[in-house]
């Protein structure tokens, strides 16, 4: 039953990664700057968030990977643009359609029929702050 549901899943292009409220998250300029401490799925590793609103032009996933650091990419696949989800282990993304394309965590394509890499942002954090530089 769960295989049923999962494939259904993919066909609808539904991610298992759940959006952030925006009141959690600014966009100024070229940057966004998430305030992490009220944030459940981020204070655990392979904990994920997608921002998706203000002023973004593109979408952007937010993992917290198993070394503490942080790995944000543009939330669309090149294939047909479906949104992302973490693997376990936080070393890959795999496209939440059917087809199933999977990226590294520098964003290159690994298998699937995705065009190509998707764009890994620069992030720091500071003061129970992530940065991220959309530039
Ligand atoms: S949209 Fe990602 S593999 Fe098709």
């Amino acid at each position: 039953m769960s295989r049923i549901l999962d494939l259904l899943k993919a066909f609808a292009g539904i991610c298992k990664t759940q959006p952030l409220d925006q009141s959690f998250w600014k966009v100024r300029g070229s940057e966004i700057t998430i305030d992490l401490e009220d944030i459940p799925e981020l204070q655990k590793k392979d904990g994920a968030v997608y921002l998706k609103g203000q002023t973004l032009s593109v979408p952007v996933l937010v993992v917290r990977r198993p070394d503490n650091s942080y790995l944000c990419v543009e939330n669309r696949c090149t294939h047909m643009g479906r949104k992302l989800d973490p693997e376990p282990g936080g070393k890959t993304l795999r496209c939440c359609s059917v087809s199933h394309s999977i990226f590294d965590d520098r964003g290159n394509k690994l298998t699937g029929p995705a065009k190509g890499p998707v764009k890994v942002y620069p992030s720091r954090e500071i003061d129970g702050k992530l940065v991220i530089d959309l530039t």
